[in-house]
């Protein structure tokens, strides 16, 4: 079987599609399985493809069902990422909470002058109540850590759960764990994000465009809540407002990104392309 991956992906695992090419995205005639990384996959470009398989979670954007409508099989690597994520999740829950980032700042811009540092106070992260937006594989992974910092967890889910607008007005933290669908496309919105509290954090380690970004940065930039943001509407672009903000902790879409995880997500691309190859049964199909 042809396959084109757009990169390296890391770990050894890669080396056991000894046939696979490494190159751009670009119209070819003999390719018939794609290893990418969550970029837009157009069919037409590609007419003896047969399987997608996505280094990710999420699939949001590689176009599933005009692949699907095409019989071309699509595959995800979920599970293995589950435990780095809530990691950097709860990295960007202390690190906001704590003005972690602001205080190194103050470090390093040589402003810690007393023997402590007077004044430069947070808000306590033990008692207060978090509210996980999506409680699935990530969010659950989350509430577990949870426990340790004694909080009180809120959760919607996708069925049941508690209303999204009492999470966000009762929550003194918030974090998104819901995947990208046109369910969940703008979702907190201007209004939704008005509900939250005053001085609440807001956590996204899902992607960007879940949160509408313009009114999350003008609630930035007033000033009103704090927010610690590892994806954004269009990556790599962070909006310039964002940059210069103390209220703000920002990272680079680094939620899967230890050696170990990204290695593990490897060996599911690989292992779905193993098996496809085989004719047995794909590992973890995308199922619409
Ligand atoms: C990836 C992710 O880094 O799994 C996901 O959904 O967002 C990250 O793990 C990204 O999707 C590139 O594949």
């Amino acid at each position: 079987m042809k396959v084109l991956a757009t990169r390296r992906y890391p770990g050894p695992a890669f080396d056991e599609l000894g046939h696979a090419e490494v190159g751009p995205l670009e119209p070819r005639a003999d390719v018939e399985a794609l290893l990418v990384a969550n970029e837009p996959v157009d069919a037409s470009d590609f007419p003896a493809l047969r399987l997608v398989a996505n280094f990710g979670v999420g699939y949001d954007r590689i176009g599933v069902e005009a692949l699907r409508e095409r019989g071309i099989a699509v595959t995800n690597t979920p599970g293995v990422l589950d435990a780095a994520t809530a990691d950097l999740t709860w990295a960007l829950i202390l690190a906001t909470r704590r003005r972690v980032v602001e205080g190194d700042r103050r470090v390093r811009a040589g402003e810690w002058t007393g023997s402590w540092a007077d004044g430069f106070l947070a808000e306590e992260l033990s008692g207060s109540t978090l509210g996980i937006v999506g409680l699935g594989r990530i969010g659950s992974a989350v509430a577990r850590r949870a426990e340790g910092f004694e909080l009180r967890v809120l959760s919607t889910r996708r069925s049941g759960g508690m209303p999204l607008d009492e999470l966000l007005a009762e929550s003194d933290i918030v974090t998104i764990h819901a995947p990208l669908t046109s369910e969940t496309q703008g979702l907190l919105d201007a209004r939704r994000l008005s509900l939250l509290r005053d001085g609440a954090c807001l956590v996204n380690t899902a992607r960007g465009e879940i949160v509408d970004e313009d009114a999350l940065v003008r609630e930035l930039v007033a000033g009103r809540i704090r927010a610690g943001l590892d994806v954004f509407a269009h990556e790599p672009h962070v909006p310039d407002e964002l940059v210069s903000l103390p209220n703000v902790v920002l990272t680079p879409h680094l939620g899967s990104a230890t050696r170990q995880t990204r290695e593990a997500m490897t060996r599911i691309v690989v292992d779905n392309v193993l098996a496809y190859e085989r004719g047995d049964p794909l590992l973890t199909p995308v199922e619409t």
